[in-house]
């Protein structure tokens, strides 16, 4: 018998059966509801709802069934629905009438929000993790290439030279925003539903501080409605998700145009490439384009939830179960994708000589020709003008600008002098752009400074979270 057929007089339908179980995914929850559990038993306990031989028996029989579950010896079941049920079946099956009790005070709907809850803190400090070590990738890589210039790009047409690390450092800058949003989103999932009960309250003294203690929470949700059915830490999650993927797939495309013949500006290493089944010559950067194809999901994945939530009357409803698949899913994929990611920048080969030998013969100083003749009293327009006509010529003549001579270039404005071709050169062009912010070695060795120092500061974040989580599962022990 179900564990709520008591007003039913029929079994149910064996498709209504499939169709509303959960616990084909929810199963990974199971050390958050066991955790949950038991802090729920104990406090009970501790208000004088349960007796303490209730009590014990019920916390020594949730961590057997821990223990079955983390060994592969636990039959899940449909019939049961989800985690909850059947764990709570098979906590009774072994303890008799106390397992009956452990459900005093609690609904399924302030018990799946606490376990999610708990799930989402736990993977926001795992992905996390995953997020810094990325940044910490792009930082090595950054420095160890400190002084590659690369052409820099405007409409994926050369625009002016720039560092290799330069543009390697805006990524970091993207992930650090990420991580912002992580700590929204930690934020949104640090509150303790348990105790709002189906959606009103309960009749009994819980002490709610209690399990939020034990259970590492710092907030208490203020009202029991919302606790059961609010689902913005899985929205934020997700936002965050989207975000990183987002920022993931500019990169994925930048190293796909990277490692192509056309361009040749890296090498993706041999362990993170794949063949083609029929082209022997083919080496594919597949792990980028399914990051950036996975992208995608992702942003199905919050538009789901967003979704289903914006219509579902007050409070708890079964639409919400639909918040986990995706969220699950999201999870593994941005696991995966920031692993390789780290590991594939940590192993590619940058082909400087590649991406100088393309600014040798190209036109990626033009701007620094007309700031020149600017900064000699020409308007900038004017400069602008002038230059634009030297291009012009250049490409008549099968040239480059720095490869005008000094006689050509007076004929353009009696401006230029000798020091020109010193203007003109790449490196001078690079050092020129000492803005706070700008692509100079000055510069980007301030930011891979700041960058440092943020990496610390987020791990500073992270160890937080990370023994707020870890101290949960110690109720396991
Ligand atoms: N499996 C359900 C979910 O994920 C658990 C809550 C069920 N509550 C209920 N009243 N049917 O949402």
């Amino acid at each position: 018998m179900k564990l709520w057929g008591g007003r039913f007089t029929k079994a149910t339908d064996k498709s209504v059966e499939e169709f509303n179980a959960s616990i084909q995914f929810d199963c990974r929850m199971y050390a958050e509801d066991i955790c949950g559990s038991i802090a729920h038993a104990t406090m009970l306990a501790k208000q004088g709802i349960l007796s303490e031989a209730d009590k014990n028996a019920i916390v020594a029989g949730l961590k057997t069934i821990y223990g079955q579950i983390e060994e592969g010896n636990f039959p899940f079941s449909v019939e049961l629905e989800d985690i909850h049920m059947n764990i709570e079946k098979r906590l009774t099956d072994a303890i008799g009438e106390a397992g009956k009790r452990l459900h005093t005070g609690r609904s399924r709907n302030d018990q799946v929000a606490l376990d999610t809850h708990m799930y989402v803190r736990r993977e926001i400090a795992a992905v996390s993790k995953l997020l810094v070590k990325l940044q910490e990738s792009i930082l090595k890589t950054a420095e160890k290439h400190g002084d590659v210039i690369m052409p820099g790009y405007t409409h994926l047409q050369r625009a002016q030279p720039v560092l290799f690390s330069h543009h390697m450092m805006a990524y970091f800058s993207m992930l650090s925003r990420d991580f912002i949003h992580m700590q929204y989103a930690w934020d949104m999932a640090d509150r303790m539903p348990l105790g709002a009960g189906a959606l009103a309250g309960t009749t009994y003294p819980l002490d709610q501080p209690a399990v939020a203690d034990m259970l590492h929470f710092s907030k208490i949700y203020d009202n029991s409605m919302d606790a059961v059915s609010d689902r913005d830490y899985i929205i934020a999650f997700l936002e965050t998700a989207a975000q990183i993927m987002m920022h993931l797939s500019r990169l994925s495309e930048e190293f796909i145009l990277w490692s192509s013949s056309e361009f040749k500006f890296i090498e993706l290493d041999d362990a993170h490439c794949t063949g083609s089944s029929i082209m022997p010559q083919k080496k594919n950067p597949d792990i980028c384009e399914l990051v950036r194809g996975k992208t995608g999901r992702f942003y199905g994945h919050l538009m789901a939830v967003l979704t289903m939530m914006k219509g579902i009357p007050m409070a708890y409803d079964k639409d919400m179960q639909e918040d986990k698949e995706g969220l699950f899913d999201a999870i593994d994929n941005i696991k995966f994708a920031l692993t390789i990611y780290s590991a594939m920048i940590d192993g590619m080969t940058v082909n400087a000589k590649r991406m100088r030998d393309v600014l040798e013969r190209d036109f990626s100083n033009a701007t620094d020709m007309a700031d020149y003749l600017a900064k000699k009293g020409l308007p900038f327009r004017e400069a602008h003008a002038v230059v634009g006509k030297a291009v012009h010529y250049c490409i008549e003549q099968g040239k480059v600008l720095q490869q005008l001579s000094l006689a050509e270039l007076q004929d353009m404005s009696p401006l230029f002098a000798e020091d020109i071709h010193h203007f003109l050169d790449i490196e001078t062009c690079v050092n020129q752009r000492n803005t706070y912010n700008g692509t100079s070695p000055s510069s980007v060795k301030r930011q891979c400074k700041a960058g440092q120092k943020a990496v610390v500061q987020e791990q500073q974040v992270i160890a937080q979270w990370d023994a707020a989580v870890s101290a949960v599962y110690d109720l396991l022990r």
